[in-house]
Order: C-alpha cells, then sequence, then structure tokens
C-alpha cells in the first residue's frame, strides 16, 4: 500500500515538473520575443501562479504569440487582450484543448483565424475583437457555438470579409459576429 502510494506520488510529481519545466520554456521563448516595457514578465513566475491560468491583460505588451505556447496543454485561461500584441495566432494555440477562454481582444492582430481553432471544443470565450484579423471566420469556428460550449465569440472590429450577424438575447449565450463594414456592400 504505502509503496502503491509512493509510486503514485513520484508519478504525480513528475508530471508536475514536466508541466512546470514546458511553461518555464514556453514563457522563455514568448519573452525573448516580447517587448515588456512594465516588466511584468520579469516578475512574473508560471509556476508559481495558477498554471492553468495566464492573465497578461492590459500589462503593454508587444510582440507576437509564439507557437511554443501550444505546450502549456493544461492551460485554461490565456488572457492576453489590451496589449499591443502583433502577428497571427499560431496554428499550435489548437493544442491548447482544456482552454476555456482565449481573450485576444484589443491587440494589432492581423492574418486569418485559424479554422483549427474549431478544435478547441471546451471554449466558453473566444474574444478576438479590436484586432486586424482578416479572410473569413472558419465554419468549424461557428460551428462551435452550435456543436461546442461557445458562448461569447466576438470577432467585431476586425478585416473580416463577408458578415454574419447571430445574436441571441436568452441568458448568458450571447453571440455576436459583427464584420467590418468596408467589407460590406
Ligand atoms: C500601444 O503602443 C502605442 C505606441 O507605442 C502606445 O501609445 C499605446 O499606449 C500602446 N497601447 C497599449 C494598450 O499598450
Ligand atoms: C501540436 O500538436 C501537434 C499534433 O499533435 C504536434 O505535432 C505539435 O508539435 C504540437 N505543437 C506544440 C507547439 O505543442
Ligand atoms: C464585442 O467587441 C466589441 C468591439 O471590441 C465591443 O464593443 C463589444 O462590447 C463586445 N461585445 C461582447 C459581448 O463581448
Amino acid at each position: 500500500m504505502l509503496i502503491r502510494f509512493l509510486v503514485c506520488f513520484v508519478f504525480a510529481v513528475a508530471i508536475a515538473s514536466v508541466d512546470c519545466n514546458s511553461e518555464g520554456d514556453a514563457l522563455i521563448s514568448w519573452k525573448l520575443k516580447l517587448v515588456d516595457p512594465n516588466g511584468v514578465l520579469q516578475s512574473w513566475d508560471p509556476t508559481l501562479v495558477n498554471p492553468c491560468t495566464w492573465d497578461l491583460g492590459n500589462a503593454g505588451l508587444s510582440g507576437p504569440l509564439v507557437p511554443q505556447l501550444g505546450t502549456l496543454a493544461n492551460l485554461q485561461y490565456l488572457e492576453v487582450f489590451g496589449n499591443n500584441l502583433t502577428g497571427t495566432i499560431p496554428t499550435a494555440i489548437a493544442n491548447l484543448t482544456k482552454l476555456v477562454s482565449l481573450d485576444l481582444y484589443q491587440n494589432q492582430f492581423n492574418g486569418a483565424i485559424p479554422e483549427s481553432l474549431g478544435n478547441l471544443v471546451s471554449l466558453s470565450f473566444l474574444r478576438l475583437n479590436s484586432n486586424k484579423f482578416s479572410g473569413i471566420l472558419p465554419v468549424k469556428v461557428i460551428q462551435l457555438v452550435r456543436y461546442g460550449n461557445l458562448r461569447i465569440l466576438n470577432v467585431s472590429e476586425n478585416q473580416l470579409a463577408g458578415t454574419v450577424h447571430r445574436k441571441t438575447t436568452s441568458g448568458f449565450a450571447v453571440t455576436k459576429i459583427i464584420q467590418d463594414p468596408r467589407a460590406q456592400k
């Protein structure tokens, strides 16, 4: 019994340290690419905070998201809204299958919204509003509203083509998709 307990314990510690290492590695890879005028990432140790939540909203950060973020398999909340982040959404973000909230709003992100985000069936909040995303909103992402858990899909104030507008007034489920007026005829 004791041995069984110890084996489980050692195994748990091994898993925990693997997670911490990959979180540390992902953070270091990301730090190297970011401009962090307020030093939030210098003092911020992802192994000391809840490993399920990376909250870096309104931190004055600029630079891109890095594909290494896709290694944070336990991440549930990725909050980087209200910064000056640029570049595209790395397709590796679609590996974060436990994500509940992906809040990239109010940044300078551009490029297409990856279709692979449609794999994130745990997502409740996908807020990409107020960026420079272009192309179409992939059907697979819209389907998360119907077949997944998505409650808020906000892509308003971007440069997306086409027009989809879906809004429910019932309870908490507000889904709002507004396109760039320039794309509308
Ligand atoms: C983004 O960068 C511009 C120019 O450097 C700066 O004026 C602005 O305050 C920044 N915005 C945020 C949210 O950090
Ligand atoms: C994401 O998952 C794919 C397929 O499972 C894998 O090949 C890729 O290396 C992963 N990327 C990251 C950044 O973890
Ligand atoms: C959606 O995004 C727009 C533009 O950033 C914002 O004004 C609006 O409050 C957002 N709505 C929701 C429900 O998040």
